[in-house]
């Protein structure tokens, strides 16, 4: 065996790739659970229609724990490892972005779409999950008042309303693209489980804005 991996210089590459893709894959599936974690407990504002005792609670035993201040910086190595994995297939030079847009406008395929808007909204969640992570685990320790006051701030609204349908959107895609690439979905299901899929992420982008709306309007800062 290993007079064939010294012999064939092509075979190590290739399980280069198939073990990065692997990691890829696995430190996706890691933040696709925490952000349908951190959307269904951030939603925990709404169980006492705004009033922050389900939320506090909450918190207070994540923070009792050291989940936040240990589990914090470490999902945000996890995401850095992420878009590293991502990052050597995505086009960063002009050339190739142009070359990859006339492709994508050419086959005019739904999948090289996804595959282009889980590119582009990478960029963004990378830059804008890392200032909310700050800011947030800077500020420790979380609680419903200081989360409305940001929010009835007014630019960290206009922020979490781009952050969070890109977020979603990524999570949702990347879940069927997993699917897809390791054969879990076959091809005659795409389109259902594309649908399935776009339903998926409207229910949590709707979770999400309702989270929104009750921060804004119902609880106190
Ligand atoms: C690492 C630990 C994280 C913690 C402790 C955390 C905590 C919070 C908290 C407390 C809020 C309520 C609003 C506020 O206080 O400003 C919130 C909202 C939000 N977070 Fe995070 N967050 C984390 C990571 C992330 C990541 C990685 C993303 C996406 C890249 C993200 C996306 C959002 C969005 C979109 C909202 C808006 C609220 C909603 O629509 O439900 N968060 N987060």
């Amino acid at each position: 065996m290993m007079m064939a991996d010294e012999a064939s210089p092509r075979v190590r590459p290739v399980r280069t790739e198939a073990y990065l893709d692997l990691f890829q894959m696995l430190t996706g599936v890691v933040l696709v659970t925490f952000m349908w974690a951190h959307m269904i407990l951030v939603a925990s504002i709404n169980l006492d229609l705004g009033g922050g005792r389900v939320m506090n609670a909450i918190a207070r035993f994540f923070e009792a724990t050291y989940m936040a201040q240990i589990g914090g910086p470490v999902i945000a190595c996890i995401m850095l490892a992420h878009f590293v994995f991502a990052a050597r297939k995505m086009p960063l030079r002009a050339r190739e972005q142009k070359a990859i847009w006339k492709h994508s406008v050419r086959f005019h395929h739904l999948d090289t779409w996804l595959w282009v808007i889980q590119a582009g909204t990478a960029f963004i969640i990378l830059i804008m999950g890392s200032i909310h992570m700050w800011t947030v685990l800077t500020a420790l320790p979380i609680r419903a008042a200081k989360s409305a006051a940001r929010i009835q701030g007014g630019w960290w609204l206009a922020f979490y309303l781009v952050l969070l349908p890109m977020i979603e959107l990524h999570v949702g895609i990347g879940v069927y693209r997993i699917g897809v690439k390791w054969g879990f979905i076959k091809r005659a299901d795409r389109v259902a489980m594309h649908g399935f899929e776009n339903k998926l992420t409207l229910i949590m982008i709707g979770i999400g804005l309702l989270s929104l709306f009750t921060f804004l309007v119902l609880t106190k800062a």
